[in-house]
């Protein structure tokens, strides 16, 4: 593939997979790495004779040439390293979630069309086989009309998860269970569902010392009149139980579970169910750096071809919208409409 010249911003635990993801499939050059912790800079830059930075703009200032930034840095940096690259001309592609707000996540797709360049944000489960499998089925219309579907979201993330570092559980810096978890199934549910006209949730604090939600139950109401629930929780005891999406369309349904690279239940006519399971259940699961190479190649492909990747921040855009009105709605007790929906799926 091309060698797009790329920085790293971020070289903290989902920075290493990045990096681990360009060490095996060697599509991208790393030419500066970036972190707050210098140290961290340098340890990550080593591999790849990289030069490292404590600054992003530092580091664009040596290499004005670098063609791409991957932003792997606290949730609520990414607007402003996101913009900062956009700005310099650079194609970006930024962790999960894009941001933590609506507002900001407009003003960077915005910013990325005005400039002409690939905003890409890792939701890297739509490339999974199983969810690649599951919306062409539906896009090709042999579920029919998506009439109602559930996201499930059930893990356990101990007290050391969130302790690990100071911006995990905040409201600023972080999200609770649906900007930091659920997002990646929310997601994928939308895909299905179209544009979402109105919100519902309540949430709870059950079992950590954090700032934001572990748990939340919400409903939503599509345009189409679909209906669709959100259950999530980070508070399962001993180990994660699930993280599954429920898709009934009028001919047909099919369940993404226990986990979203497995089918639990696949019942579309025409296709054999028992083979639909065992060949995405039986390929290696896509753990670790993998996901990442998925999305880095999207990434790459979608600037060296000048295409839009399957994972833009454009499409990433409706799920922001529709976490704010969840949370909105839990604040205030009441349904929230989410705000321009239409444009974005
Ligand atoms: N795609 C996924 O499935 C996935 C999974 C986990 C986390 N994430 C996301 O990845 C991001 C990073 O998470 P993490 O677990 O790697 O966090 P981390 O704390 O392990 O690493 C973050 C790194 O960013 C550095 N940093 C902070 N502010 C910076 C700045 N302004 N400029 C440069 N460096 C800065 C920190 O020093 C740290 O090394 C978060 O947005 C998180 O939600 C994505």
């Amino acid at each position: 593939m091309s060698s797009l010249r790329v920085a790293l911003v971020g070289c903290g635990k989902i920075g290493q997979k990045h990096l681990q993801a360009l060490v095996h499939r060697r599509m991208l050059e790393l030419v500066a790495t970036v972190d707050v912790d210098l140290e961290k800079a340098s340890a990550a830059a080593v591999a790849f004779d990289a030069a490292p930075y404590d600054s992003l703009e530092a580091a664009l200032r040596d290499f004005p040439d670098v063609d791409a930034v991957i932003v792997a840095t606290p949730s609520g940096t990414h607007r402003m390293l996101a913009e900062a690259a956009l700005n310099s001309n650079k194609h970006v592609l930024v962790e999960k979630p894009m941001v933590l707000n609506a507002a900001d996540a407009r003003a960077l797709v915005e910013i990325a069309e005005q400039r002409h360049r690939v905003l890409a944000v890792n939701q890297f489960n739509r490339l999974l086989p199983s969810v690649a499998l599951a919306l062409e089925t539906f896009r090709q219309g042999r579920l029919g009309r998506f009439l109602q579907g559930s996201v499930s979201v059930r893990l356990s993330h101990l007290q050391a998860y969130y302790d690990a570092a100071p911006w995990r559980g905040t409201r600023s810096m972080d999200g609770g269970i649906l900007f930091n978890q659920a997002i990646h199934a929310m997601d994928i549910l939308l895909q299905f569902s179209g544009p979402i006209a109105e919100a519902f949730a309540f949430s709870a604090t059950l079992t950590h010392q954090i700032e934001t939600e572990d748990t939340l139950v919400g409903v939503l109401r599509a345009e189409s009149g679909a209906l669709l629930s959100v259950e999530a929780t980070t508070s399962v005891a001993d180990s994660n139980l699930e993280e599954r999406v429920v898709v009934i369309g009028d001919q047909g349904s099919l369940v993404l579970g226990p986990t979203l690279q497995q089918v639990a239940s696949w019942r579309v006519a025409g296709d054999d169910e028992d083979q639909v399971r065992e060949e995405i259940n039986q390929a290696p699961a896509r753990a670790g750096w993998h996901s990442h190479a998925d999305a880095l190649e999207d990434f790459a492909r979608a600037v060296g071809e000048r295409e839009t990747p399957k994972l833009s921040g454009r499409s990433a855009l409706h799920a922001i919208e529709v976490i704010e009105a969840l949370l909105l709605s839990c604040e205030q007790k009441s349904p929230v409409a989410v705000s321009q929906p239409k444009e974005y799926l």
